[in-house]
């Protein structure tokens, strides 16, 4: 038997919301060995039985997390990390906007719940639409503002990625790609800021082809949205998600694009936007303002207008 230091506690992750973006997170975490997992729905037995699923796959899938399925938030106290999924997605012909009010009561419900329970952890928020309901998250939950990240950077940044990585015929591996802005249809995707090993693609490629990317990427959602008819994306979000659990619970301090409170920088306050930072065990490290052009910073201040109107709705 391996012994363990007394005070030796497995990282724990709350997944709220067990439904498509959550199950999968929850897999990802518990067979990365990233964390024990605890799963928690409304909707008495959802929970308890992806659990059990995940649990029956554990010999398999070779890792001995723990994976708890719950409607009860006690079951959720001392989570190290918290990550909201709890919502409705999007259907097709509905904005993000349409579900702000829905999303909004659910969001107020249980962040009260969760942090009740764990009142140190980091909270990410991945319910949409994004911005606004990681500002609520924010306000009903009293944390520090470097404990609240919503997850949307990432994700977008990641399909821009996929898409260059498409036109040019070549590895996703080696590229970087920045995305700004609220998670929309308004979002900035920084062609400069966007490599291919150091190299921006704005010397790659035509100016066509990267205006077509861009314009795919602002639609990266709603194109799966359609093609689905019934739900929306989950495995790009999970992934997106995961890769920043896994940067707050090792510490790493990597750099992603995600929505942060801004207090100043871009021009901007009392706000949380897409921009990049520094993600470590204590949430937010650094928020790093990059110099933008003047009509880059335009299109950042007008998808900030419409994260504040949205908050002015609340
Ligand atoms: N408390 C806990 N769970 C809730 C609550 C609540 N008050 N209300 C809804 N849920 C649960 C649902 O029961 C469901 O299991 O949230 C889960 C949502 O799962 P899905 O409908 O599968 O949605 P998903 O695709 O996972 O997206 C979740 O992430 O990307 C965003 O727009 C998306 O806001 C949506 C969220």
């Amino acid at each position: 038997m391996p012994t363990q230091p007394p005070d030796y506690r497995s990282p724990k992750v709350t997944v709220i919301g067990a439904g498509n973006v959550g199950g999968m997170l929850a897999q990802r975490i518990a067979e990365n060995n990233l964390a024990d997992v605890v799963l928690c729905d409304i909707v008495q037995g959802k929970p308890q039985g992806l659990a059990l699923d995940l649990l029956q796959a554990r010999a398999i899938a070779n890792h001995d997390r723990e994976i708890i399925g719950t409607n009860d938030y006690d079951d959720t106290k001392n989570s190290d990390v918290i990550v909201l999924t709890a919502g409705l997605p999007r259907k097709e012909g509905m904005s993000r906007n349409d579900l702000l009010r829905i999303n909004a009561g659910i969001v107020k419900d249980v962040v009260a719940k969760a942090i009740a329970q764990s009142p140190n952890a980091i909270l990410i928020v991945v319910t949409n639409p994004l911005d606004v309901m990681t500002y609520l998250a924010w306000q009903v939950s009293g944390l520090p503002t470097h404990q609240v990240i919503g997850m949307a950077g990432v994700l977008d940044a990641s399909r821009f990625q996929t898409f260059i990585a498409m036109e040019l015929g070549i590895s996703s591996a080696d590229i970087n790609a920045m995305v700004l802005g609220g998670h929309g249809d308004l979002m900035v995707p920084l062609p400069r800021f966007s490599t291919v090993n150091g190299i921006p693609i704005t010397e790659l490629m035509p100016k066509e082809a990267i205006a077509r990317i861009v314009e795919r990427t602002r639609n990266g959602g709603a194109e799966i949205v359609k093609l689905m008819q019934t739900g929306s994306a989950y495995f790009a979000p999970s992934a997106a998600a995961y890769v920043m659990v896994e940067s707050i619970l090792r510490d790493r301090h990597r750099i992603f694009p995600a929505a942060v409170y801004l207090s100043g920088e871009y021009g901007l306050k009392d706000i949380f936007m897409g921009v990049p930072m520094q993600l470590g065990r204590q949430g937010v490290k650094k928020v790093i303002e990059l110099q933008l052009t003047n009509p880059e910073l335009a299109t950042l201040h007008k998808s900030a207008a419409a994260i504040q109107e949205n908050i002015s709705l609340l």
